[in-house]
């Protein structure tokens, strides 16, 4: 089977309070492929996230990696599988340094000494914040906190990426050095953003969520020429495309 390979079946969800937000979604993101998730706010992107990360079960429909349904009793196996980076970073950053936290999952897998210093270390580099090893994630700003997550995933391996608004809060540096590590990370990536030209620059294809409900399911290229299809789903052209330089 392959671990690369997404599949939502018919998903629907709906909170406990009885808010409907998935109305039966479905698509697939194959080996490989960089897919954007984009769409309002509200729309159900988060939520969408939080049903594939295992936080929440559809009510109906299902969702696969590979063969395995995503279920309670699979969601180890999902999470290993899959780096998650959530909406807000404090619900991921937890132990008292920026190191430690990076460190976490190795750990668990019995890295130590020298190879646990040196994978740390790297995987920080990578994202820019190498200087805040020792800083208390809880001090940081959101931006710091944001690319601290991003390390934090990266440096346990992935086989997929799944990334809830990865550029919100960055400077354009380490938005740039996000880019590079999106771009050079060639397995399977399901990114929501609002970042269009993130979009443009590094999706394969782009899936546009309204109301719960998938609108349309296209590359970068013939999403953005149409231009109904982004008014219905208050969306815009990315910088680029306006003639303006980001
Ligand atoms: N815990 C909750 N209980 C009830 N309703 C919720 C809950 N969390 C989110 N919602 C509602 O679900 C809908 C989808 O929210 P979600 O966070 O998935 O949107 P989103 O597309 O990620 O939006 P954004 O672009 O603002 O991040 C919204 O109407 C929101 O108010
Ligand atoms: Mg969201």
């Amino acid at each position: 089977m392959s671990h690369h390979l997404i599949t939502f079946s018919d998903v629907c969800f709906s909170y406990p309070d009885g808010t409907q937000v998935l109305k039966g979604v479905s698509f697939q993101i194959h080996h490989g492929e960089k897919v954007a998730l984009v769409g309002a706010n509200g729309a159900g992107k988060s939520t969408l996230i939080n049903l594939l990360s295992g936080f929440y079960q559809p009510s109906s429909g299902y969702i696969a990696l590979g063969d395995i349904k995503v279920t309670p009793a699979t969601i180890e196996t999902v999470r290993r599988t899959i780096g998650f980076t959530f909406q807000n970073p404090d619900d991921q950053l937890f132990m008292p340094t920026v190191f430690d936290d990076v460190a976490f999952g190795l750990v668990n897998m019995g890295v130590e000494g020298e190879d646990l210093e040196r994978q740390v270390m790297s995987a920080l580099r990578r994202v820019g914040v190498e200087h805040l090893a020792e800083r208390p994630p809880y001090r940081l700003s959101g931006g710091q906190k944001r690319s601290v997550a991003l390390a934090g995933i990266l440096v346990m391996e992935p086989s997929v990426l799944v990334l809830d608004e990865p550029s919100n809060a960055l400077d354009p540096q380490a938005r740039e050095n996000l880019l590079e590590q999106l771009t050079a990370f060639t397995h399977s990536q399901l990114i929501a953003t609002h970042d269009l030209d993130l979009v443009l620059d590094i999706c394969d294809r782009v899936i546009v969520l309204s109301q719960g409900e998938v609108l349309s399911n296209a590359t970068p290229a013939e999403t953005f020429s149409n231009l109904e299809l982004l008014q219905a789903s208050s969306l815009g052209l990315p910088l680029k495309m306006q003639g303006k330089k980001i």
